[in-house]
């Protein structure tokens, strides 16, 4: 059976997102069919729509969502209809180098649903990053949706399918956040506060919020940043500094993906430290750094894909941090919206009026 929902899509570079019928497969070997509950916009899909991730248009938008199971297909033993689930980018293959050497965590051969979601004249669509989530329901790898505890709120368990997961494991998986560090994280969108949130987890002691928005500075605060530096106005490495004894920081976590930011968390961190940079550069951005100070500096500079996240490990304990009021998701939901009004949503986050506008199916 062909399921005819309802979908947002992007048809060409720049153009606004357009709302269109959308034909979606029952699942079959290894696929899971879920109907979408709520699904947050992100920068992404905003990249999508302008052609900067790849031309392959149509995109089905949508990738930070929660659903419920309707149907699986065969030789699915990891979810069953019915089940609440969180859905990730990447179904693990549990048998390339990485899984064989139990890390499955960068997993080298993730894979998404086999069969195409189409218009109604046939054309495939290309799903955001392998999932499609302003629809419906949604056809993805059965290894794509995790199950977590039906009691979290749809609009606020499905960001950890994104930004948010991004965010907190940059600090806590990739940075390896601890507790008593100090930490900065440059750029306080949804991403930075998630590392802002992840760090105030892990027990660090000293959270140095920085970004050129003093709105997004106070909300910085509001999920534990213990200072913020406006970078319009002063020097972050300087300031950095004098809140850390003239040291720097352990982890300086880079959230915009600017080679001018990434330098400054290079020459913001203290000896040993580490830079985690989880921004997603401009394909042609290029840097220069002192090589006598990235070897001279010692530490590490690591790159942050998706958190590090394992979502079967990840997702359920984060969701129980959530629900016993520990991990606050619920701050990252600036608003709820209908699935027609994603566009105006970008104009929101263009405008950085909202961390994360959600929509929420009726
Ligand atoms: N690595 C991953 O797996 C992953 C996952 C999701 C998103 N991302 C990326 O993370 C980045 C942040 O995403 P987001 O949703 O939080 O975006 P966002 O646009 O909401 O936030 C970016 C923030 O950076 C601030 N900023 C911009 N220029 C600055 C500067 N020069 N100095 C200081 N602050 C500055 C902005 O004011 C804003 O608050 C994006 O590049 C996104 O693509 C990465
Ligand atoms: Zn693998
Ligand atoms: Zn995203």
């Amino acid at each position: 059976m062909v399921h005819s929902v309802r979908g947002v899509i992007a048809r060409s570079n720049g153009a606004p997102v357009e709302m269109e019928t959308v034909l979606v497969p029952d699942p079959g070997p290894g696929e899971a069919l879920v109907a979408i509950q709520a699904c947050g916009v992100c920068h992404t899909d905003l990249h999508y729509r302008e052609g900067a991730i790849n031309d392959d248009f149509p995109f089905l938008l949508g990738h930070e969502a929660a659903g419920v199971v309707e149907a699986v297909g065969s030789g699915v033993e990891e979810v069953a209809p019915g089940d609440f689930v969180i859905i990730n980018w990447r179904a693990v293959c549990g048998q390339c180098r990485s899984c064989a050497r139990g890390r499955s965590q960068y997993c080298f051969a993730t894979h998404n649903a086999q069969q195409p979601m189409t218009l109604v004249d046939g054309t495939e669509l290309s799903p955001a990053l392998g999932i499609g989530a302003f629809v419906e329901k949604t056809l993805v790898a059965a290894g794509q949706a995790t199950k977590v505890s039906p009691e979290a709120s749809a609009a606020a368990a499905g960001l950890l399918g994104c930004g948010v997961m991004a965010g907190l494991g940059a600090a806590m998986n990739t940075g390896g956040v601890g507790r008593g560090d100090s930490v900065a994280v440059f750029g306080c969108g949804g991403v930075g506060d998630a590392a802002i949130e992840g760090a105030r987890l892990a027990g660090a002691s000293t959270i140095i919020a920085v970004d050129i928005d003093d709105r997004k500075l106070e909300w910085a605060r509001q999920f534990g940043a213990t200072h913020t530096v406006n970078s319009r106005e002063t020097d972050p490495v300087e300031a950095i500094k004098e809140l850390t004894g003239g040291h720097g920081v352990d982890v300086a976590i880079e959230a915009i993906g600017l080679p001018e930011t990434y330098r400054q968390c290079f020459e913001a961190r203290d000896l040993a430290g580490t830079v985690v940079l989880v921004g997603v550069p401009n394909p042609t951005a290029t840097i220069e750094l002192p090589f006598i100070e990235v070897f001279g500096r010692g530490g590490a500079l690591k790159s942050s894909w998706y958190g590090d996240c394992l979502p079967s490990r990840d997702f359920p304990m984060l969701i129980d941090l959530y629900l016993q009021g520990r991990l606050n998701l619920d701050g990252f939901v600036s608003e709820t919206i209908a699935l027609d009004e994603v566009e105006e949503a970008f104009h929101k986050m263009e405008r950085g009026e909202v961390l994360r506008s959600v929509v929420v199916m009726d």
